[in-house]
């Protein structure tokens, strides 16, 4: 019987110094080749790593015994290209002195081949198999399982698995139990829309897939798990961003007779070990919280990155009887009593050109601009700037509008001296805090300011206190800042129960914050029928569309619901930031485009006429445009 030739005996990433001598057999990818005057040199690869293979005619052949295999052996390494699989078998040596590489573990051995097999070959892949490679992403995701052989993306990809493992050991050492909930469903609010699923069976009607198992979860306390959790998958139809894919994973948990004394220590826990045991950081607990508004007010964002300075000022007192209309517009009342603000970034020693005078021009005039048009991103209709000039004199579009006094108060408020950049938006706050947050970003990115992923600079916080519920002028309602099950804290429940200061009542709603990235989210639920009901009629819901949409729900809560709460972290996100990485699609496996495709299969893509006609579904597409 001729000998297998699929199997291996070691990795492409474990031989060394130790297995000098011994006879091996390694299967894997063809990488690197080089020919040197009748020796042939490649990188065998694998999922673990590289192995220098050598075909030598001169030694293969004595190695092997001059036997037919090793002579065929060097005949077929030339047919050898790229991305062809192998099995080869071989003899561990060292490397010549001055060939050895220090960065492989595998850099000081290579395996001299006498006897070779090409499992299969390959096509030209349409990019080299290398981490430092300049392709276009389009290409890169239409040929996933070839990008997915590059080592950065196998690391990141086994960096998720052990993040996993870690957390379901964490979370069943505390007692939670892993339960699966359906993935055809209905509507679960958060804030998206939904994807939705025609059912067969039922003409007409549909599943909708969920945006999380919220309401599942929560429906599990209801039934005394206790405590729960689930690597879940969750679906939202939203406009993307480097931070969101439509469909994504969450560490899913939800507890009983808990309050977030006693739910943040175990998820502090959990992210502690996360950090040790991957990345070998310690990260302190507990983390330190911080309310929603101050959050805002400091660094116009609900998700501060709190490693850096240049946060936000309030300007609006020194303007409130401004001449300058921008300000003025502001910081007016508007229908339902609210004010906007006037606030700041100020950056001092700004390379401006005209105080410097230096070549780096880091907030030249064009500068300048681009800011305008990036805060213009957020809702910001300009972004006015004032330089101060070598004779402290102030130099801005509306100079001419600034009393003395204002200047005065301007100029102890912010600390201005010659080379201070003072850039301001006005406008109602929601826009203030989305423009300032933005541009305080962009400063600090573009200042180098911002710790980068390798200072292993991990600033973790509870960003807590925030609104239950937040106006919408255009539809003139309230929405649930987080989602309808939310409580409000117990402050304000009298507020809530009488609908009295609906724009003050805080929930009892957490974020985990880390470098600026919203991790998790969660809250303590609602688990009255009548305040759930209550809270359904705030939002605008009618009794009958809240009976259609939740009645089960509102049901169950009659039965005996517990106090609970719970959280749910982004799975991609965190893997991200243990694998100190950007995008989230760089730990994902085969992730969709910003237009929410999959450009390897080609999803989404039409359907038979047989297949729209069985599901009772008629397709009306919009007009070209
Ligand atoms: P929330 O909507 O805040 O809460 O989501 C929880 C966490 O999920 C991650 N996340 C996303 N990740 C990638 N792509 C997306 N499109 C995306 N959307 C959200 C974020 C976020 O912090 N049911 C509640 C949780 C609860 O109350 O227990 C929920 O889903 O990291
Ligand atoms: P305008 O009066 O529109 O010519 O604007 C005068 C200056 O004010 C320009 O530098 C604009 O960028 C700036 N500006 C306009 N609207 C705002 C705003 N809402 N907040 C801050 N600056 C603004």
């Amino acid at each position: 019987m001729s000998q297998k030739r699929t199997n291996r005996s070691h990795n492409c990433g474990e031989l060394g110094v130790n297995q000098l001598n011994q006879e091996v057999t390694l299967c894997g990818w063809v990488g690197k080749r080089r020919d040197h005057g009748g020796l042939i040199f490649i990188d065998l690869r694998d999922r673990y790593g590289l192995t220098q293979i050598v075909f030598d005619p001169a030694i293969s052949g004595t190695l092997g015994g001059g036997s037919a295999e090793a002579k065929a052996a060097f005949e077929l390494a030339g047919e050898l290209r790229s991305e062809f699989v192998l099995w080869c078998k071989g003899k561990v040596r060292s490397r010549p002195i001055g060939m050895t590489n220090s960065k492989m573990t595998t850099g000081e051995i290579e395996v001299v081949c006498f006897d070779l097999q090409i499992l299969s070959k390959a096509k030209t892949p349409p990019f080299p198999i290398e981490d430092d490679i300049d392709v276009a992403e389009q290409l890169r995701l239409e040929y996933r399982y070839l990008d997915l052989r590059r080592p950065y993306l196998q690391r990141n990809l086994i960096t998720r698995h052990r993040m996993l493992q870690i957390v379901r050991q964490h979370l069943d050492a505390n007692n939670f139990i892993e339960v699966e909930t359906p993935i055809l469903y209905k509507s679960t609010p958060e804030g998206a829309r939904d994807f939705i699923v025609p059912s067969r069976m039922n003409p007409g009607e549909f599943f909708a897939l969920p945006q999380s198992p919220q309401t599942l979860k929560q429906l599990l306390m209801i039934s005394g798990m206790d405590r729960y959790f689930q690597i879940a998958r969750c679906f939202r139809d939203e406009d993307l961003r480097a931070d969101r894919q439509p469909e994504f994973s969450q560490i899913d948990l939800e507890m009983s007779f808990m309050d977030e004394e006693d739910i943040f220590p175990i998820l502090e826990g959990m992210v502690q070990k996360l950090w040790k045991q991957i990345l070998g950081v310690d990260i302190k607990a507990p983390f330190p919280r911080m309310p929603y508004d101050e959050a805002m007010n400091r660094f116009g964002s609900d998700k501060p990155d709190v490693r850096f300075g240049l946060e936000l000022q309030d300007l609006s007192d020194i303007f409130a009887t401004s001449q300058f209309q921008v300000f003025q517009n502001a910081l007016k009342p508007n229908a339902r009593g609210i004010k906007g603000s006037v606030r700041a970034i100020v950056v001092h020693n700004a390379d401006i050109p005209a105080v410097s005078g230096g070549p780096a021009e880091k907030f030249s005039r064009k500068d300048l601009d681009d800011l305008t048009k990036h805060v213009g991103a957020y809702g910001a209709k300009g972004l006015l700037w004032i330089k101060i000039q070598p004779d402290g004199e102030m130099q801005s579009p509306a100079a001419k509008f600034f009393t003395a006094e204002e200047k005065s108060l301007l100029t102890s408020k912010l600390q201005l001296k010659p080379g201070s950049l003072v850039m301001i938006v006005a406008d109602k706050n929601k826009v203030v805090y989305d423009a300032l947050g933005a541009l305080r970003l962009e400063v600090g990115a573009r200042m180098g300011v911002i710790p980068k992923p390798e200072d292993k600079n991990f600033a973790f916080l509870w960003v807590v206190k925030f609104p239950l519920l937040e106006f919408d002028d255009k539809e003139g309602r309230y929405f649930a800042c987080h989602h309808p099950f939310t409580s409000p804290s117990p402050e304000f429940f009298d507020d809530f129960i009488n609908a009295r200061n609906m724009d003050n009542i805080k929930a009892s709603a957490y974020d985990m914050v880390l470098n600026g990235v919203e991790v998790g989210g969660g809250s303590l639920r609602i688990y009255r029928s009548d305040v759930q009901a209550a809270m359904f009629k705030l939002l605008g819901l009618t009794p009958e569309e809240a009976k259609a949409k939740f009645g089960f729900f509102l049901e169950a809560l009659q039965y005996g619901t517990p106090p609970h709460g719970g959280l749910a972290f982004g799975v991609d996100r965190l893997a991200a930031l243990l694998c100190g990485v950007g995008p989230i699609r760089d730990v994902m496996a085969f992730p969709k485009t910003q237009k929410g495709t999959d450009l390897m299969a080609g999803t989404p893509s039409e359907v038979t006429k047989e297949q729209l006609q069985e599901l009772s579904v008629m397709v009306v597409k919009p007009p070209a445009k």
